[in-house]
């Protein structure tokens, strides 16, 4: 079949066959950013192309090549989100969040869009779930948020994911940084791409995560940030190192990581696996204290990370994770005759109001071809309604699994009736030891 219209490049459809997997990273992620204390905070999936030109920095391979925007009617320019830490950190502001006193811990899960181009691992749409903690500039802060990130990855079952850890210091020591960084690059320019050739007046960092593998090669030789770090950036690191080591948090240091935003600052980490190609990196976040007061607000010390939900998914079922299976239908009703169909129907509302999940015949399929859906769909029970059983106000209940069959009336107790039945299967009970 050759179809008219074809999802865009780079995006993905998630299929009902593999919404449970995206069922249990939501699950797992909810779950543990609500046991370390945050709150979802949800923020508009387009944003003021500005927020992003400010926060995650006009000199990024994010804004100068990977946006997608658009000018609206009129002349304002508006930006899909690539990233969730800006639109978090607005919102926090614009709904004085940041007032209601510290720390202020926030989580999400949302579409991210990034023009890049698109492999194993790398999408135009992907998912992040993420979290932002705002107030704390307290190195047992960090620790707590890369803990959250490592049990959220040990939760989805993940094995051999390594945890990076670097620092990139604070304006103070950057600027000792970029004057050896920039030296460094002069003696490159003719090779340099043109993108970081402009980057290196502007912020010569940005060369270190440039894709191009002339730059990123002349990128293996340049002087590491953590030489030029300042005594209290030194201090909190080695303070952030004690900590996670006194947690059991096995970690490497990796003076190359940089990280692709411009807002960081001191502490930056990433969780790779080797086992899912190139685009490695399931998880990625950091300090970035000088961000709040960028965008208008107080000086407020903040940091966090974001997890990408297909990467997490892919290194899943790479290693043969396990994915919450959906709930099988509790009772197909099958029904020959229109009579029995309509008391089907009276008896799925029944059993639907006490929360089980329950299907009839609504394509007019012969008694036969109704069975072979039950069992298509793993129907737990099913009952076959027709005159006689109308009549007579009682049918027999069948479990689909052992064979075994239960006269049970239709009458107003069939719910419950239905209920100890099934409860009692669950558990591996006869009924009447309820
Ligand atoms: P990021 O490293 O740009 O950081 O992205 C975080 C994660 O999103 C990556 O580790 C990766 O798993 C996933 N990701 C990024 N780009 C793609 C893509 N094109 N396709 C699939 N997955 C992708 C941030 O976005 C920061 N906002 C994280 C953060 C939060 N830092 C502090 N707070």
């Amino acid at each position: 079949m050759a179809l008219l219209v074809q999802r865009p490049k780079g995006t993905q459809d998630v299929t009902p066959k593999e919404s449970c997997k995206w069922h249990t990273v939501e699950q797992i992620t909810r779950q543990t950013a609500e046991q370390y204390g945050f709150s979802e905070i949800r923020t508009p999936v387009f944003e003021d192309t500005g927020l992003f030109v400010r926060s995650v920095g006009d000199t990024t391979d994010v804004v100068q090549k990977e946006m997608y925007s658009v000018t609206a009617k009129g002349d304002a320019s508006f930006t899909l989100k690539p990233e969730g830490t800006a639109g978090a950190v607005r919102a926090m502001l614009e709904n004085g969040l940041m007032n209601e006193g510290f720390p202020q811990k926030v989580y999400y899960i949302t579409p991210c869009f990034r023009h890049e181009k698109p492999q194993a691992g790398r999408l135009r749409e992907f998912h992040q779930f993420g979290v932002e903690m705002f107030g704390t500039a307290s190195p047992y802060a960090d620790a707590d948020v890369i803990s959250l990130a490592k049990t959220v990855l040990d939760r989805a079952g993940l094995k051999n994911i390594e945890l990076f850890i670097n620092s990139i210091g604070c304006p103070a020591c950057r600027a000792e940084y970029h004057k050896a960084l920039k030296e460094y690059f002069e003696s490159y320019k003719g090779d340099l791409c043109e993108t970081c050739l402009s980057r290196l007046e502007k912020n010569p960092m940005r060369i270190l995560d440039c894709k191009s593998p002339v730059c990123s090669k002349i990128a293996e030789g340049a002087p590491v940030i953590l030489d030029y770090l300042c005594e209290d950036c030194k201090n909190h690191f080695e303070s952030l190192k004690d900590i996670l080591s006194s947690m059991g948090i096995a970690f490497t240091v990796n003076p190359k990581i940089v990280r692709g935003l411009d807002y960081y600052t001191r502490t930056v980490f990433e969780f790779v696996t080797t086992e899912i190609g190139a685009q490695g990196t399931v998880c990625g976040g950091g300090r970035y204290d000088g961000l709040v007061q960028q965008l208008g607000g107080q000086p407020t010390p903040a940091l966090g990370f974001a997890a990408g939900l297909e990467r997490l998914i892919i290194t899943m079922e790479k290693q043969g994770c396990e994915f919450i299976a959906p709930e099988p239908c509790d009772i197909y009703l099958a029904s020959m005759g229109d009579a029995a169909q309509k008391k089907c129907v009276e008896l799925a509302v029944m059993l639907r109001d006490e929360g089980f999940k329950v299907e009839y015949d609504i394509v007019g399929r012969g008694l036969k071809a109704q069975m072979k859906y039950a069992d298509k769909i793993n129907a737990k029970f099913s009952m076959v309604l027709g005159d006689n059983e109308i009549e007579s106000g009682s049918a027999k209940l069948k479990n689909m699994k052992t064979g075994e069959q239960t006269e049970i009336s239709l009458g107003e107790g069939f719910a419950d009736a239905f209920s100890d039945i099934a409860v009692a299967d669950m558990f591996n009970l006869k009924s009447d030891t309820l």
